[in-house]
């Protein structure tokens, strides 16, 4: 093992022996969802004080939506997704749902939206914070890989519920989405090359809720670990799928920060212009960012069959997780 820096992320020189199988799961629908309601820098230049100067050139970001409900905005992106895939629901055999604000202590708002969308399927909440939807792709493949046919994963959030409002150092950032993928058992070439899910406990504390609380967030920190966790989980995934960072056409990075974003692609060696960007209009969305990022990114052409696309988050946890996915588009 080789220590990358003091927080303790690591590249781990054994991830290309590892024995990680290769999963078959095609991702055959996606779409996205977004509140109603949108907040400009300019909207909150009148709440806190702060500009719409220092938000863009700090984070990037341009605008957010917010008060979303996790579940009402997981139901629509999923019935959009599943339309698409030509899934009816009720074909559906596991409902995967990665939040961190769940619009109930319990049950998991996975179990509202399985009753919403008319599924009988068994549902799991997963908290990985902003990690979330890798994890739980993660987790589809594996279940496809052993043989449930059908799968439906959700990444959705709705910090706004969860940020506070007069606090200008972490309002700015924040938003709500959701985005839905439906992957589905393929017989064909694996699409799940190499993956890693990466935890430090250590640092829990740098970036906390507690329950019925709001954010806390010691900025400098978390910003510092994440441009190494992103580093390190991305050369990990990468090294297990036996790939060179050149032949990734497209990452998908969390969209939390652009100075983030951009400082570790620069130690991986990949362009910014490589990267799947939503940040500038969606802000942080937690665990519905990188499937809005992924999603945008798909609409516009992005990516062609065979095109190696690089997940990769980290957030609360401190969590962090990557995969090397194959794109197998769907045959219509
Ligand atoms: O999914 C993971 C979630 N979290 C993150 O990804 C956050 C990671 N961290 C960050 O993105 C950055 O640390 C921030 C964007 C939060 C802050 O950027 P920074 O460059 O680290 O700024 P800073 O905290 O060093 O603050 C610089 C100055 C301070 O003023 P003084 O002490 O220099 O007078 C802050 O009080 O900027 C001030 N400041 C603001 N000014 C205008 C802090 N927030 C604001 C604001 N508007 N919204």
């Amino acid at each position: 093992m080789v220590t990358l820096g003091p927080v303790g992320y690591t590249v781990d020189d054994k991830a290309q022996e590892s024995e990680h199988p290769m999963a078959h799961g095609r991702i055959t629908g996606w779409a996205t969802h977004l509140p109603e309601r949108r907040l400009t820098n300019h909207d909150l230049a009148e709440m806190v004080d702060t500009s719409d100067e220092w938000i863009r050139e700090r984070s990037g970001i341009g605008a957010r939506h917010v008060d979303g409900r996790v579940s009402e905005m997981s139901v629509i992106a999923s019935r959009d997704a599943l339309a698409m895939a030509k899934v009816d629901p009720t074909d559906v055999d596991l409902l995967l749902l990665a939040t961190c604000t769940s619009d109930q202590q319990f049950p998991a708002s996975s179990s509202v939206v399985q009753h919403e969308l008319g599924m009988s399927c068994g549902a799991i909440d997963i908290n990985a914070a902003c990690s979330g939807f890798v994890y739980g792709l993660v987790t589809a493949m594996q279940f496809a890989e052993g043989g449930v046919e059908t799968i439906l994963l959700v990444g959705s959030d709705a910090l706004s519920g969860i940020t506070d409002w007069t606090d200008r150092s972490t309002c700015v950032l924040f938003g709500d989405g959701a985005g839905a993928v439906v992957i589905q058992r393929s017989a064909d070439t694996p699409t799940l090359l190499g993956w890693d899910l990466m935890s430090d406990g250590s640092a829990a504390g740098v970036l906390w809720c507690e329950h019925g609380g709001k954010i806390f967030m010691n900025g400098k920190e978390v910003f510092r670990r994440a441009v190494l966790a992103l580093e390190a989980a991305a050369t990990n995934a990468l090294a297990q799928a036996g790939v060179d960072i050149d032949d990734v056409a497209l990452v998908v990075p969390h969209q939390a920060n652009i100075r983030i974003i951009d400082a570790a692609l620069k130690r991986l060696g990949i362009p910014l212009e490589k990267a799947a960007m939503v940040l500038e209009r969606t802000g942080n969305t937690s665990a519905a960012s990188i499937p809005l990022a992924l999603v945008d990114a798909l609409d516009h052409g992005r990516v062609m069959p065979n095109d190696l696309v690089l997940l990769v988050g980290f957030g609360a946890g401190m969590s962090s997780a990557a995969a090397v996915v194959r794109w197998d588009p769907p045959t219509s």
